[in-house]
């Protein structure tokens, strides 16, 4: 046979491999191979059975999510486990890698599973807005309970090889030649008449206190499946398979596939699950470009971002030394870190060993030449640009040979550079807030940014296992610079009329954990104060708001009111006061706006921005700006990023309600940005661009 799976016989088994890199996705073509490989084998008298196992670093990845929303290509992955099913001999599923999704179904099909240490098996499609749709939901449930099933398949986690065996989804696991033991698991199985397969089991099923298990874990999903259209369909999915025989069981699971695929929202996910590994693409890098090697890292700052990012580095096993101007803050930035990992070890979320180890790995020290023998040194000093630039220009001979990454949120990381002789070591690593918690590490890439530096901090990043994003050098990169747009409009939108409460609303509704104000309470309303203060801007509520001493959560009251320590904040007469001041000091006319307007106000200028971010080339792709608010900003991941949601709005529509908005307000930022009006115009997507080389 030729194709993606190949069928030889060996001692009189059939092993039959999967070969379709990068990952073994189940297309047609291996479909298809499957289907006939295991009717081959069913039918060759010199055969006693069947090992199925896959080639590369993958056992199956699942479906070939590239197909989905094409015409389907018989046969189904239904009838492919049909025909594994069918076979009158044994079947050994040999996983030495990933059995995802529809991989972990066929495996399913087979009569045992035996795994390598390096498998991992799991039921991921929840992230994907669907359910497992070739049996999964129905067999699952029949090998390890239908209470472990339903868990499995609602949080879409990985079990690795052990925990597998551990809780029956594996048989054995084996530390040395696999297909060899699958092989001698098909000479046992053969030896004595075949065990019932699951496509005719219910023992599981109809065991005493079954039923009620699965319900108490359904029960604890309840609250998931109210939100996610795809966790109530798996809960139900799996109830079926006590209702129902199995194939009345298949038909139901493969309808609510069908149904959840074409959703919008599942879109949107696969969308998100293709951009975020787009972003680890690099355009224009030269091939064969090398990362080199970090072994030491120095990070300069032990407040807030520097104490996250250095948790960052000793949580993937990298020692780092943290570096302060004084001892005093340099203790109190120690003290933060460990004060956060104990309260982990209390929440039982990190073992007292993995506590000692991780501190273990930080060492503080006062005085920028602590740096020398560091091969990467991030600053996370005060934001400010002679300080860094400063600090730079020390570092070029303190730590030769270091790569040099400021953590600026906003500063211009091409002044930083020259002021070093080596501006090719010089690029940004933007990491957010908490450091240690967030998925997105923003990679700025300086005008003289050499390629191996570029790819050493992108490295770093996925070892660290963030989400690594190139951008381009602009005041805020991409994620400040979009979230300014949405800032701006929400001050306005209260001086002209609206509450706090109803600003916040709109984005809780959208999806989003927290409005723009909440958010501002509790990181503390000085810091925008002050650089506001510093730069000349003005944001006239939220000034007034800090003048009345109204700094947020840690004075008791900000945009809201915090009466003794509460985190939800109550709306507050006084703001409402100050808010209507200003209204009346700018001359502005108050009225009701819409839930509608208010939503569309703080999310299409962000658009906007991110069409003038792809036009400029900051980014390479609209899907990493997707990236972006997903990983560093919370954007609800089925709503699929900014971009995306443009495209499913259609972008005619956004650039006719911005420009209505610029009418209505007279300002001409709301004006839809070149790029937005030509795609617009043209009837196009951000989707259909071209990943532009010049960015990244
Ligand atoms: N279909 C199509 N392409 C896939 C894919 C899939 N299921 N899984 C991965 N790929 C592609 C990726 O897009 C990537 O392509 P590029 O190199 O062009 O960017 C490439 O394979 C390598 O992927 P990763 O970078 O993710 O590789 P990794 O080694 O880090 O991880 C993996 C490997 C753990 C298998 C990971 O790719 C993964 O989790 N894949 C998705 C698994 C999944 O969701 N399966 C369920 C599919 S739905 C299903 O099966 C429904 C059903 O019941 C029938
Ligand atoms: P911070 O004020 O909490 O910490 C800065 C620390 O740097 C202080 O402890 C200070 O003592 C130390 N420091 C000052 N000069 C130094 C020097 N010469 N050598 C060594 N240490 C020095 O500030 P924060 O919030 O941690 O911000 C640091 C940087 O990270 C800034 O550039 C900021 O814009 C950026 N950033 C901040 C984010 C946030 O949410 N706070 C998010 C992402 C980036």
């Amino acid at each position: 046979m030729t194709g993606p799976v190949t069928y030889q016989v060996e001692d009189g088994i059939a092993v039959i491999m999967v070969e379709n890199p990068p990952v073994n996705a189940l297309s047609a073509a291996v479909r298809g191979g499957l289907k006939e490989a295991a009717e081959r084998a069913g039918a060759d008298p010199a055969v006693a059975g069947i090992v199925l196992g896959g080639r590369g670093s993958t056992f199956i990845a699942g479906a070939d999510i590239t197909e989905f929303g094409k015409p389907p290509v018989p046969p189904s992955l239904n009838e492919v486990i049909a025909a594994l099913e069918a076979c009158p001999k044994p079947v050994v599923a040999a996983i030495h890698g990933a059995a995802l999704g529809g991989g972990l179904e066929v495996a399913l099909g087979c009569d045992a599973r035996i795994v390598g240490p390096r498998a991992q098996l799991g039921l991921p499609e929840v992230k994907l807005g669907i359910l497992p749709g070739a049996g999964g939901t129905q067999r699952t449930p029949r090998l390890i309970g239908a209470d472990k099933a339903v868990a499995l398949a609602a949080s879409g986690d990985k079990v690795s090889a052990s925990d597998a065996v551990a809780m029956g989804l594996a048989d054995a696991l084996e530390e040395g030649d696999l297909i060899a033991a699958a092989k001698a698991k098909v000479r046992a199985l053969a030896a004595a008449p075949l065990p019932p397969r699951l496509n005719v089991r219910d023992d599981r099923l109809t065991a005493p206190g079954a039923r009620e298990a699965f319900e108490a874990a359904a029960q604890k999903l309840a609250k998931r499946a109210a939100e996610e259209p795809q966790v109530a369909a798996i809960v139900q999915s799996v109830r079926n398979a006590f209702e129902m025989p199995l194939e009345q069981g298949l038909a139901g699971e493969r309808a609510f596939f069908t149904q959840l695929r074409d959703d919008p929202r599942s879109l949107a996910l696969r969308h998100v699950f293709f951009a975020e590994r787009a972003a680890a693409h690099i355009p224009g890098l030269p091939r064969g470009t090398q990362p080199r090697k970090v072994a030491r890292v120095a990070v300069l700052g032990a407040g807030t971002m520097g104490g996250g990012i250095s948790m960052a580095f000793a949580n993937a096993g990298i020692p780092v030394t943290i570096i302060e101007t004084e001892t005093a803050a340099l203790e109190r930035g120690l003290k933060r870190i460990d004060g956060i990992y104990a309260t982990s070890v209390k929440r039982g979320s990190l073992s007292a060993e993995a506590h000692a180890k991780r501190m273990g790995l930080i060492e503080g020290k006062v005085g920028l030449e602590a740096a020398a023998g560091a091969d990467l040194v991030v600053e996370a000093v005060f934001e400010e640009l002679e300080l860094k630039k400063e600090i730079f220009g020390k570092l070029d001979s303190i730590a030769p040979g270091a790569i040099l990454a400021s953590n600026t949120s906003y500063l211009d990381i091409n002044a930083m550079a020259a002021a070093t002789s080596r501006p090719q070591d010089v690029l940004g690593m933007h990491f957010f807030s908490p450091a240690n918690v967030m998925k997105l590490l923003e990679v700025v890439r300086a005008e003289k940014t050499s390629p191996e530096a570029l790819a050493t901090a992108v490295e770093i990043g996925k070892k660290l296992a963030k989400v690594p994003v190139v951008v381009g050098v602009c005041h805020g990169f991409v994620g400040n610079r979009m979230l300014a747009r949405r800032t701006q409009q929400a001050e306005r939108l209260l001086q002209e009329g609206a509450t706090p409460a109803q600003v916040d609303k709109a984005l809780t509704d959208f999806g989003f954990r927290m409005g723009p104000f909440a958010m501002g309470d509790l990181a503390g309303l000085d810091i925008g104060w002050r650089i506001r203060k510093a730069t000349g801007g003005s944001a006239p509520v939220a000034d007034a708001l800090c003048e009345a001493g109204r700094l947020g959560q840690k004075t008791a009251k900000g945009y809201y009111d915090y009466p003794e320590g509460a985190r939800a904040g109550v709306e507050s007469a006084e703001v409402q006061g100050i808010i209507e001041g200003v209204s009346q000091k700018l001359g502005i006319q108050r009225r009701e706006i819409s839930q509608q307007e208010i939503a569309e106000r703080l999310i299409y200028p962000m658009i906007n921005e991110g069409a003038r971010i792809l036009e400029e080339g900051i980014a390479a792709r609209p899907g990493d700006i997707d990236v972006v608010w997903l990983y560093g900003y919370n954007w609800p991941a089925w709503r699929g990023g900014p971009m995306h949601h443009a495209d499913a709005l259609g972008l005619a529509h956004v650039a006719e309600r911005l420009a209505a908005y610029a009418a209505q307000t007279g300002d001409d930022s709301l004006k839809p940005a070149p790029l937005l009006s030509k795609l617009a115009a043209e009837g196009g997507s951000f989707a259909g661009l071209k990943a532009e080389a010049k960015a990244a």
